[in-house]
């Protein structure tokens, strides 16, 4: 891990802190591209599930607005598709200190102290734990509950997209397709599960994005620069 030594104001008294990594250019990286592919894919899919604009009337076979906002909500499923893959590749195999740490949370997932004490934290009734791994156990909860989130999006993607596209992989992957689709009896159903799971990941992000700024106020160690510069401040002890 690479530190760099600095004196900080730090909650008003001068503290010694050091630099450190806390996540790599590629986890950096697939991060921003999940979130931009999530904001589209969110716009794009609530315009299938509801046609909200009209293209307006002309005799010409020019219309084909849905036609398009399918093909770019592909488009962008693919990518978050192939991010998602590569996240989980690099959490599970990955060499980085930041893809051990992961796992390393979940020593902190099982340690009810640390449970305690994060609850009163964010209760403002008790200092942060001090955690073994890189996400508190609820930041964890929430992140597991959002790749099985990601996964069933995914899967149900697929199924709702070898419906769409017969040819090259849409054919490919239709035998696959039609498996889950039967096990989640049928194609309507299908579409309701993509459907609630977009509303449920929309909740869990609201819920992210509160306690990522609720950690850069109150934690005032650049912890939300992290995912920006790679790089955090933590206190010497
Ligand atoms: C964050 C991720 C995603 C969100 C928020 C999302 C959202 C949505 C929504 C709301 C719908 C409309 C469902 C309805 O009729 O009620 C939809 C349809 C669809 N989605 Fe997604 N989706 C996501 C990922 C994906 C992925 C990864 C794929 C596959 C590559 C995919 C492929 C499709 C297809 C093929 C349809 C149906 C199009 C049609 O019926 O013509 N989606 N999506």
């Amino acid at each position: 891990m690479s530190t760099e030594n600095k004196d900080n104001i730090h909650h008003g008294e001068l503290v010694e802190v050091e630099e450190v990594v806390e996540f790599t250019p590629a986890y950096r990286w697939q991060h921003w591209i999940r979130a931009l592919t999530i904001v589209v894919l969110t716009f794009t899919g609530f315009y299938i599930a509801y046609p909200f604009i009209d293209p307006s009337s002309n005799p010409e076979p020019t219309n084909f607005l849905y036609a398009n906002m399918r093909a770019v909500h592909l488009a962008f499923g693919f990518l978050m598709i192939a991010a998602v893959l590569i996240k989980t590749y690099l959490t599970l195999l990955g060499k980085a200190d930041t893809y051990k740490a992961e796992f390393v949370s979940m020593k902190d997932l099982i340690n009810p102290k640390i449970w305690i004490h994060q609850l009163g934290y964010y209760m403002f009734l008790s200092k942060h734990p001090p955690l073994k791994g890189v996400y508190n156990p609820l930041q964890f909860m929430a992140y597991f509950a959002m790749y099985i989130l990601f996964y069933l999006l995914i899967i149900t993607g697929i199924v709702l997209y070898v419906h769409v596209y017969h040819e090259g992989l849409g054919g490919a992957l239709y035998g696959i397709g039609r498996w889950f689709e039967v096990l989640m009896g049928g194609l309507a159903n299908v579409r309701e599960i993509h459907h609630i799971s977009m509303w449920a990941l929309l909740i869990i992000i609201v819920i992210h994005i509160y306690m990522a700024v609720f950690n850069a106020v109150f934690g005032k160690n650049g912890s939300m620069d992290a995912i920006f510069s790679g790089m955090k401040w933590n206190k010497k002890h």
